[in-house]
């Protein structure tokens, strides 16, 4: 025997067909299970798709070993002309409904209970189940001796229509039932679709919509999509929709031993535990403050729920307490339902304008006639970007169903393209700044349209006399977010240079400023004249240019004018800056008004030593790499960064083999052991003298 031979596996026993059908069956059905309810597949995607084709091959070759609940038939394909009338067994009862926002409605239902089952203030808290109120469609399956024979709708209570075909497409819901089950049982719930499936789905439209396909449209809401998914005449369209269930009661159920269970939450656990899904929230609560706090808690989780609720559902757990309160006309007594506030609602786009944000990047908002939704007066709802605008497709004069979840900024969730006007014109981005007239570009791969206006552009003003001002930056400490909005819209300070122009009354007279704070800043703007030529270069605020890049702009030009003048490819020769940082330096001072400024900020006292131009490897301290640790008492730890840096030092922040200084302060911690661990050369502050002065020590 072969060494191959050795880990063969043995010849498959020859098996009948009807078994190997029965036995894929079976796995399909649990794997299945794993994937669609439980969301822990076992096995991957490839291998089942491989169980289904062996499947689908037996059943191809031997049609008389086709069964209705082989997985196989999940797919669909059925055509029908219309759907056949079910007259349900038990009627599928309505329950009472109440809008609630308050919780108040928890209280005014156990007070009811209380007093239709007489029970005295001194009795025990009466049990409910609370439970999700899922936005979806009522569905009744019913399953003789286990298997899954009939799915029908609603309909009008006593009669639904037999939409079986369709509902077997559903991955969720069992064909089969493992377990020993009633000989007839019906499982009551609802069909629904999740939010990220209805996305796709309507993403999925819109292509084919663009693609020229007649008679497809988008769908409102997952309700809607779920509900247009389940009525398909055409099985295989409502196999490519993709929904989801959960179970919540019964209709008829016979030829058990009965009973087989007391209360509504046992009952659910043993549909969970035949294969339904009941949703994780579903919950036993004692008395109303126990329904007050499901209500509360699943209003605060509403949002993070992957598919639309519209409020709760509350029964009294006990089955005989519920029999004893029964019905009126077609609502039990013994539940209620209380909805939330609607998130989603129509309304229509009156303009589409375009915001400037602080770093001039422009949004397209859709004005809306003012509409009432998640609790709040809406009128405005972000397009994003152009790219977003048009991937919805918002127009002036659409119906657009707006959408407002919790604390979430109000959105556009798609346009009602029946009700579009025929000459609204599409969105297009506007070439130039609303704000400052200047050039709007959208660079190749973002989303976002900028304005180049740059310091120009009052929409971006505060954002860069704040940046201007940051500590790494020009370094002006007391210049505070809410002191730069009042100077610009005062405006006291319509260019950088402006900051230097400032008066102690001009200070003074701003809100919350006291006459210390404003000579304070006075002289940190005064002091902050002195820069060095990559701090100002970074405090200009070009996009793209970040305090490293300024740095090696620094190092490598030696002086502001040569920066000013260099072209792309001259840009290009600087360390870490690559062709999209090099055009953005070259369009920031093509505009003339930026260099105005670059101007005017001289004119103010701003100065900087300029050197020649260095290759890096000429500075005295090339090759170096230092770490600071602790503190230092002849300097700060940035101070003492950019002198090094200036001479040409790599300045690090952890010790290695690599290191060749440590410069450490008071209360060096865990840098310091390393280095003498490692037998790197520690300085003090005199130390750290030497190496500014360009030696060696
Ligand atoms: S119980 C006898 N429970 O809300 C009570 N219904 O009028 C029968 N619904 O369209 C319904 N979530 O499809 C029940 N957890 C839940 C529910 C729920 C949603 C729907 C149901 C029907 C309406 C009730």
């Amino acid at each position: 025997m072969s060494t191959l031979d050795l880990f063969a596996e043995p010849a498959p026993a020859p098996e009948a067909p009807a078994a190997r059908a029965a036995q894929l069956r079976q796995q399909l059905q649990h794997h299945g299970h794993c994937y669609y309810v439980l969301d822990a597949p076992e096995i991957p995607d490839a291998e089942y798709d491989r169980l289904f084709r062996e499947l689908q091959a037996i059943e191809a070759a031997h049609p008389e070993l086709l069964t209705a609940d082989s997985p196989t038939q999940r797919v669909g394909g059925q055509v029908l002309d219309a759907f056949a009338q079910v007259r349900h067994a038990v009627p599928m009862l309505s329950i009472r409904t109440e809008t609630d926002t308050e919780s108040s409605g928890a209280e005014a239902f156990d007070a009811r209970m209380r007093r239709e089952l007489n029970l005295a203030e001194a009795d025990p808290a009466v049990q409910y189940v609370a439970e999700l109120k899922f936005d979806g469609l009522a569905m009744s399956l019913r399953y003789e001796n286990g298997v899954l024979v009939q799915a029908a709708t609603r309909g009008d209570g006593e009669t639904g229509e037999d939409v079986t075909a369709n509902v077997r497409t559903i991955g969720q819901i069992p064909l089969r039932l493992s377990a020993d089950v009633p000989a007839v049982l019906e499982v009551r719930g609802e069909v629904y679709m999740r939010r990220d499936n209805f996305e796709a789905l309507n993403d999925r439209q819109r292509a084919r919509i663009a693609a020229g396909a007649k008679g497809e449209k988008t769908f409102v809401n997952p309700r809607n999509a779920a509900a247009g998914a389940v009525r398909q005449l055409d099985s295989g369209i409502a196999a490519d929709r993709p929904l989801s269930f959960f179970a919540y009661g019964l209709g008829e159920v016979s030829g058990a031993a009965q009973p087989l269970w007391a209360r509504h939450f046992d009952m659910l656990m043993q549909l969970k535990a035949w294969g339904f899904p009941v949703a994780e929230q579903t919950a036993v609560v004692e008395g109303a403050a126990g329904l007050v706090g499901f209500h509360q808690r699943m209003a605060a989780e509403r949002d993070q729920l992957p598919y639309d609720i519209d409020g709760v559902v509350y029964k009294v757990n006990d089955l005989t307490l519920q029999q004893q309160l029964g019905f009126v006309t077609r609502e039990p007594r013994w539940a209620v339902a209380h909805k939330y506030p609607a998130q989603e609602e129509m309304t229509t786009v009156q303009a589409i304008d375009v915001q400037v944000g602080r770093t001039g990047k422009l949004t397209p908002v859709a004005k809306l006639a003012p509409v009432f939704v998640g609790g709040v007066t809406v009128t405005n709802a972000t397009l994003h970007n152009e790219l977003e605008a048009r991937r919805k497709d918002v127009r002036v004069g659409d119906t657009v169903i707006v959408r407002r979840a919790g604390d979430v900024i109000p959105e556009v969730v798609s346009v009602v393209l029946d009700r579009r006007p025929p000459d609204a014109p599409q969105f297009t981005m506007m070439s130039h700044c609303p704000v400052c007239g200047s050039l709007a570009e959208r660079e190749e791969g973002e989303a976002d349209h900028r304005c180049t206006g740059g310091l120009f552009c009052s929409a971006q003003r505060k954002q860069a006399v704040w940046h201007f001002a940051h500590r790494r930056a020009m370094d002006v400490d007391g210049l505070g977010d809410k002191l730069v909005d009042q100077l610009v819209d005062s405006g006291q300070v319509n260019t950088l240079a402006d900051l230097y122009h400032l008066k102690l009354e001009n200070l003074a007279s701003m809100d919350r400023m006291a006459e210390k704070s404003a000579v304070n800043l006075l002289d940190a703007l005064e002091k902050s004249k002195q820069a060095t030529l990559a701090r100002f270069v970074f405090a200009l605020g070009i996009r793209h240019v970040g305090e490293a890049t300024a740095k090696e702009l620094a190092r490598h030009f030696g002086q502001l004018d040569a920066i000013m003048v260099a072209s792309e490819d001259a840009l290009l020769q600087v360390a870490d800056v690559g062709p999209i940082v090099a055009h953005s330096i070259r369009t920031f001072f093509d505009q003339a008004h930026n260099r105005e400024v670059v101007q005017a900020l001289r004119d103010a006292g701003v100065t900087w030593a300029e050197g020649d131009a260095l290759a890096p490897t000429e500075m005295p301290l090339a090759g170096l790499t230092v770490v600071l640790t602790g503190t230092l008492q002849s300097m700060g730890r940035d101070e003492a960064k950019d002198k090094l840096e200036a001479l040409g030092a790599k300045v690090a922040g952890s010790v290695s083999k690599k290191t060749s200084y440590v410069v450490a302060g008071a209360e060096a911690g865990s840098k310091l052991d390393k280095a003498q661990s490692l037998g790197v050369p520690v300085l003090d502050d005199a130390g750290l003298a030497l190496l500014l002065n360009g030696e060696k020590p």
